[in-house]
């Protein structure tokens, strides 16, 4: 099984071909640290080639959700040094997911501040998940260019903090509709200057935080997650291809270790220009390895391998609920069901209690 075999990425060698996708706990304290218990969360997923972390805010500015953790303070670093060095003691690889959430946030949990964005647009229709409950989403700040600036530096000594904290390596989150994938957006970035207003000019934000990334801490040590199809949090582009595989290409310029990308989890009848499978489209076109998300099981990942465009695919609620996915993949064994209801916050229950299979 595809799976199951050894992968090279970068310079490491994977055990296997299974990611742990990654997955917001909100379990860090309110001063963005994590615990022993995400030691033990992380720890216990070991077995996984890849275990990508829950996405980290950069800066104070980057907050958008409440306990969820950081990496800009030397608390917060010494933290995360535990996770990775229990992960490495396991034989484990695992990168950190650099998080702004730019828009999709709330002044609630963020000392009183407006969150940040490409435009002042703010997201209609759904809701967000505060401290003080569900509120409606707020209209964002127009960042100034000297603030787009400093955020690109932020990410790069966010890499650094990353590398100092243990991490083999950092993944720029850019799907799911936060802060660089709002600049990605027709729908979120309206600005008329270098940042916006053309393709090259939307894709700029991500391709100068990848450069950053890559000059902070070197080759083979950077990915990135996209997901060009999913249209959540108000991010709609006219033609998906026409953004996103120009910024493939140019991504293909840089010595990245991966590109991690997530089809459409959503239905498309009401967006006939989206692609029906984001891997394929454009995962095609990337000259990195490609690791591939949303929605796969044992059966379909093992496929999906099989392809030849994918050679890594990542799991997100399976790996969640079942601790030893790899494992329970090899006996064909039985999963575990996941608990939404502890999927967010609170504390080892749903979160470090789901059992390993017996030997
Ligand atoms: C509880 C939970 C938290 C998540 N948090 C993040 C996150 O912090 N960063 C991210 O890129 N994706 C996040 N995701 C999305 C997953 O990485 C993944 O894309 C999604 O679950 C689809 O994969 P699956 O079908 O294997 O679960 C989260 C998903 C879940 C279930």
């Amino acid at each position: 099984m595809k799976l199951l075999e050894k992968v090279t990425l970068g310079k490491q060698t994977l055990k296997n071909a299974m990611a742990m996708a990654p997955m917001t706990r909100s379990r860090a304290n309110s001063a963005g640290v994590v615990s022993d218990l995400t030691v033990l969360y992380y720890t216990q997923r070991a077995s996984a080639g890849l275990l990508l972390s829950e996405a980290i805010n950069i800066s104070e500015q980057a907050l958008g959700s409440p306990l969820t953790p950081s990496l800009y303070n030397q608390e917060q670093i010494d933290a995360w040094k535990k996770v990775t060095k229990s992960v490495h003691d396991n034989g484990g690889v695992i990168y950190a997911q650099l998080w702004h959430t730019g828009r999709v946030g709330h002044s609630v949990d963020r000392d009183g501040k407006l969150p940040v964005a490409p435009s002042a647009i703010g997201i209609k229709g759904q809701q967000h998940f505060t401290s003080q409950g569900m509120k409606d989403y707020e209209t964002p700040q127009e960042l100034t260019i000297l603030e787009i600036k400093q955020i690109v530096k932020d990410y790069g000594q966010a890499a650094k903090n990353a590398i100092e904290a243990g991490f083999d390596g950092v993944e720029l989150h850019a799907a799911f509709g936060y802060l660089p994938n709002q600049f990605l957006s027709e729908s979120a970035n309206l600005r008329t200057d270098e940042y916006g207003g053309s393709v090259e000019n939307r894709n700029r934000f991500v391709l100068e935080v990848m450069h950053e990334l890559v000059t902070a801490i070197g080759s083979d040590k950077v990915g990135i997650k996209l997901s060009p199809t999913v249209y959540y949090n108000n991010i709609e582009n006219s033609d998906p291809e026409a953004q996103f595989k120009p910024l493939i290409e140019a991504l293909n310029e840089l010595p990245l270790s991966y590109i991690h990308l997530m089809n459409g989890m959503l239905p498309l009848d009401n967006h006939p220009n989206y692609p029906k499978n984001a891997v394929e489209t454009f995962g095609s076109i990337s000259k990195h390895l490609v690791i591939a998300n949303a929605g796969f099981n044992k059966e379909t990942g093992e496929a999906e391998l099989e392809k030849g465009i994918a050679k890594i695919i990542a799991y997100g609620s399976l790996f969640l609920a079942n601790p030893d996915l790899p494992r329970r993949f090899e006996l064909n064994a039985e999963f575990n069901q996941l608990d939404h209801a502890t999927m967010y916050g609170g504390g080892e229950h749903g979160y470090t209690d789901y059992p390993h299979l017996k030997d």
